[in-house]
């Protein structure tokens, strides 16, 4: 069973979107898919005072994977309220250990002129970010401001425990296996004393697999380079915080933030594989919500992650990235794709301007008919 959390702004309209095309898929591939859905987020402050009700989590302690939109929005903005919409990722979060959270970063060659980079320069992109989600500062106590004789103070907390580098250096390891077998490594080690454990335990991880290249970078030149040269990177294995901002900075290179998809896994096992909780890395886009204008890729594109590391359909998941290039080779564009062009001025360009619906429509078409 599958668990929904539309959440805010757009999360509904790409969450619909998805679930057409695993449902598709289903339908492909013989398998028939069930669904629950629950609230998380601004929603779920509106209706009921919390960012997600325990009854809910009790729900999600049941499915074999979450499928999220997103979270937020400016009406539950003020960074002092006591409830959050974000508290929800976080509980998500810590009460699954989802340790990992993976954000691969393909480059369709199509797309390049929507990317700032030049094109030659996303020649052979294709990178998985592997960021560490449950340890470091986001969890670090103390925590907190205080008032002090000479004024405020705040405090903040960078803690790692080797197990914690371990586990998700592992997961970066077998997964550069499957790929390019090369892992960047990425800290502060000439600053903070976490990062010179993190260099420690990641190497020690790395000596039981000779066969993957391990090189470890500081983070601020991982940023320069991936703004010059990210075609350099495969696997990128990082502490929390550096993997926020990295992961975002590496999205920029597909054309929109809208492309791209994510999942957090951990320990939990499902009955056909790891349990996870997948989700597009963009926002809620208040300001598009309910249009028919989001981007609904990178959400089916986490549904595909979903498929194969929760549900153990490989096949599926390959079909359904395959829909996704097909459509885009047949250049079916979402707004974000084509800025500043209307529909008239798209055709000129070259390709179909697409709202949400049409664009998954497109997708679901190309499922059915792959060979
Ligand atoms: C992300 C987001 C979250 C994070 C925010 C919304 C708390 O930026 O998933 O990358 O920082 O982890
Ligand atoms: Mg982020």
């Amino acid at each position: 069973m599958i668990v929904t959390i539309p959440g805010d702004g757009v999360g509904p309209d790409v969450v619909a979107a998805a679930r057409r095309v695993l449902d598709a898929a289903g339908s492909k591939f013989g398998f028939k898919l069930a669904w629950r859905e629950i609230l998380a987020g601004g929603c779920a402050i509106d209706a009921y005072g919390v960012a997600v009700r325990e009854e809910d989590l009790q729900i999600a302690d049941t499915a074999d994977a979450l499928l999220l939109g997103a979270v937020g929005g400016p009406k539950w903005d003020n960074p002092n309220g006591t409830v959050r919409p974000e508290q929800a990722l976080f509980a998500f979060r810590t009460r699954y250990e989802l340790f990992a959270n993976l954000r691969p970063v393909t480059i369709y060659p199509e797309l390049a002129d929507a990317s700032p980079l030049k094109a030659e320069r996303l020649k052979g992109v294709d990178m998985l970010m592997v960021r560490e989600l449950t340890g470091g500062l986001y969890f670090g106590k103390p925590s907190g401001e205080e008032v002090t004789p000479t004024g405020r103070r705040a405090v903040d907390t960078l803690p790692y425990h080797e197990d914690e580098i371990h586990r998700v250096a592992v997961i970066a390891f077998e997964l550069a296996r499957t790929r390019r077998k090369s892992v960047t490594s990425v800290d502060k080690a000439n600053v903070l004393s976490t990062s010179r454990l993190w260099r420690k335990v990641v190497t020690e991880v790395g000596a039981d697999y000779p066969d993957v290249k391990l090189e470890h970078r500081l983070v601020d030149s991982t940023a320069m380079l991936l703004a010059t040269w990210p075609a350099t990177f495969d696997v990128v294995v990082t502490e929390n915080l550096f993997g926020d901002i990295l992961s975002d900075e590496a999205a920029v290179l597909a054309g929109s933030l809208g492309m791209l998809p994510s999942a957090s896994l951990g320990a939990r096992r499902t009955a056909h594989g790891t349990f996870g909780l997948y989700e597009p890395i963009h926002g809620s886009a208040p300001d598009i919500a309910g249009k028919n204008l989001a981007n609904p890729i990178g959400t089916i594109l986490s549904g595909a992650m979903l498929l194969r590391e929760s549900l153990g359909r490989a096949d599926a998941a390959a079909a359904v990235e395959q829909a996704v290039a097909n459509t885009i080779r047949m250049g079916v564009r979402t707004a974000d794709l084509a800025p500043g062009l209307d529909a008239a001025g798209a055709r000129a360009a070259g390709f179909t301007l697409a709202g949400t619906r049409e664009a998954t429509d497109a997708i679901v078409e190309q499922l059915l008919s792959l060979k």
